[in-house]
């Protein structure tokens, strides 16, 4: 590894520090710059994994290209007004430059395969989100048809899954519906393009915004920070799967003493490279390009 993480930006626009983002108002534009932060158990952990922002930066990107539906990208260079600030070029390769959405206050969540929450939840009940599915599906089975399963934004602490009833009361049954549409379908588009390079995307989470009176794509899209991809000749469900995602440093916070409920433990250096060779692994089997 030749860079230690970037872990925060400081430049001098008004910013909003997401877990993993940092993001600056530049007017009518945000300025998006993806960091090497990751979090787990809804904490950011103190050290980061070396070049992961710029591995989703190039991901997404990738996915705006193949996916033709309208999202926020301007441009993925660093703009002029920011350029003074970063005489290093640290910022290129992982920021864009995004139209300036009103947020949907929802995450639309799809999960064509049964684990994480959904798989708890159908533990529980027998349905994901409220939804009746057969009995007898194994962790990691893939379900019938694709489910839409809502949570909303919560402002700090977890998101929560709520059924589309609600939603439809909270933005009304058109709107809820387009995005239950949009969603699905960016869902099953990735799920195809992935398909042919040996990968299933199992789940993924995206977020949508108003611009110009019409609803468009923000935010990441199908990363390994907002999805799950598991490499499919090892698909065996029955049991968690092997995967590209923060799984890995989940499973190695479980084998820890850390509680969740007080600040992290840091990742000791053979998880971090591990962590980073999944996310270039990712990268690189999904796009077809070499990092
Ligand atoms: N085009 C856009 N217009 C407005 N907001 C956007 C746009 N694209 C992304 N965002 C917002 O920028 C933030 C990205 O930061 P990040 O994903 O690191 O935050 P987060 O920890 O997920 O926080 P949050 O729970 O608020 O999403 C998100 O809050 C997302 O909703
Ligand atoms: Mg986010």
């Amino acid at each position: 590894m030749n860079f230690p993480p970037l872990l925060e930006t400081h430049l001098p626009f008004p910013r909003r520090q997401g877990k993993v983002r940092d993001v600056y108002d530049l007017g009518d534009r945000l300025f998006i710059v993806s960091t090497d932060r990751i979090s787990a158990f809804d904490w950011v952990m103190p050290n980061g994994i070396p070049d992961k922002g710029a591995v989703l930066t190039r991901l997404s990107l990738y996915w705006f290209e193949q996916l033709g539906v309208e999202n926020h990208l301007i441009s993925d260079a660093v703009p002029v007004e920011a350029q003074p600030y970063d005489p290093d070029g640290v910022l290129t390769g992982r920021c864009m430059v995004v139209r300036k959405a009103q947020v949907i206050p929802f995450e639309c969540v799809v999960r064509g395969y049964l684990e994480g929450s959904g798989w708890k939840d159908y533990q529980a009940t027998g349905q994901v989100c409220g939804i009746d599915l057969l009995p007898n599906l194994k962790q990691c089975d893939v379900l019938p048809t694709p489910l839409f399963t809502p949570a909303t934004k919560a402002e700090t602490g977890h998101d929560e899954n709520v059924s589309f009833e609600v939603m439809c009361q909270s933005i009304g049954i058109p709107l809820a519906n387009e995005l239950k549409e949009k969603t699905l379908g960016v869902y099953n588009r990735g799920v195809e393009l992935a398909k042919q390079r040996g990968i299933i995307i199992a789940d993924t989470k995206l977020e949508w915004g108003w611009f110009d009176n019409r609803v468009i794509l923000i935010d990441e899209v199908l990363t390994p920070d907002s999805s799950r991809f598991w490499p499919a000749e090892s698909w065996t469900p029955g049991k968690s799967q092997a995967s590209f995602d923060k799984q890995f440093v989940r499973e190695y916070l479980m084998g820890t003493t850390w509680d969740k409920n007080s600040p992290p433990p840091n990742l000791p250096e053979a998880i971090v490279e591990q962590t980073r060779a999944r996310y270039i692994d990712a990268y690189e089997r999904i796009t077809g390009k070499s990092f």
